[in-house]
């Protein structure tokens, strides 16, 4: 294992990394072309960093696509982002089934054509058997939707009676939203500058660490990725603790 020039022992690199891909419009302006060239260029960018993220002992990579706001877009780029996902569906699923990656999307899935519904289900359904990592694509997802969902679930079995109100807690809420079952997310990046959420993992990301990059989307490779992780493995994470060790008893 690498070591810091103390000699102490770098931390552990993340095993999530969820990415919020902004910045393909901005990327395109500046070449001026339409929006539509900065997606075809932006989802280029997402086999290489899945490798670079399998090499680098990431267990579970998190993509932002499509925000539950995005359908506010003009019709034409929300059609191409739609043909795009498409095509991307077709095209990788077979490779990642190869390459032993499981992928799930999450979102709402109910506003999509019933092709790409279907082409979803295929894709999961071809890759259902991966061991050496999971690629989420969050696509018409929101945060709040994800939490509203979770709780309107337990209303259910509240009013069905399979479940008291008191049993509703943190920790049992925690097992409704998505990615419940996948390593919690370590480290939260956004590429483009903007430093904020937009919807994206609320919950999930109560503890996640946050690296901000100004470099936009279709220009994020595998140096970047290094420089977020090598920032994380920076981090001290104390989740509301002390790490101070013996100063602690001094308290
Ligand atoms: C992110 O790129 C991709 C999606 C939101 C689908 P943008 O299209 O938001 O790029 P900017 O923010 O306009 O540069
Ligand atoms: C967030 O980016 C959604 C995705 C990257 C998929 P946006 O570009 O939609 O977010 P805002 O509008 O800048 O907050
Ligand atoms: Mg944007």
């Amino acid at each position: 294992m690498s070591s810091r020039g103390t000699g102490e022992e770098l931390p552990a690199g993340p095993r999530h990394i969820a990415i919020i891909m902004d910045g393909n419009g901005r990327w395109a302006a500046r070449r001026g072309l339409s929006p539509s060239a900065g997606h075809k260029a932006g989802v280029e960018r997402i086999r290489d960093l899945l490798s670079a993220c399998r090499e680098r002992g990431v267990e579970v990579l998190t993509l932002f696509a499509f925000s539950s706001e995005n359908w506010q877009r003009p019709p034409k780029e929300v059609e191409l982002l739609m043909s795009l996902f498409h095509s991307y569906l077709g095209r990788e699923a077979r490779r990642m089934r190869d390459e032993g990656v499981r992928l799930r999307v999450i979102g709402r899935r109910d506003r999509f054509s019933p092709r790409l519904q279907k082409a979803i289900a295929e894709a999961e359904a071809v890759t259902a058997g991966g061991e050496r990592g999971t690629l989420v694509i969050a696509a018409d997802y929101g945060g709040r939707w994800d939490i509203a969902r979770a709780a309107r679930q337990m209303a259910e079995e509240v009013a069905a009676g399979s479940r008291s109100p008191d049993s509703v807690t943190e920790d049992s809420l925690a097992a409704y939203m998505t990615l419940a079952d996948l390593p919690p997310v370590d480290l939260l990046v956004r590429s483009s500058g903007e430093q904020r959420i937009s919807n994206f993992i609320l919950w999930q990301a109560a503890y996640s660490e946050f690296y901000f990059t100004d470099t936009l989307w279709p220009d994020f490779g595998t140096a970047e990725l290094d420089m977020a992780i090598e920032a994380y493995q920076r981090r001290d994470r104390r989740f509301g603790g002390r790490n101070d060790g013996g100063l602690a008893v001094q308290a």
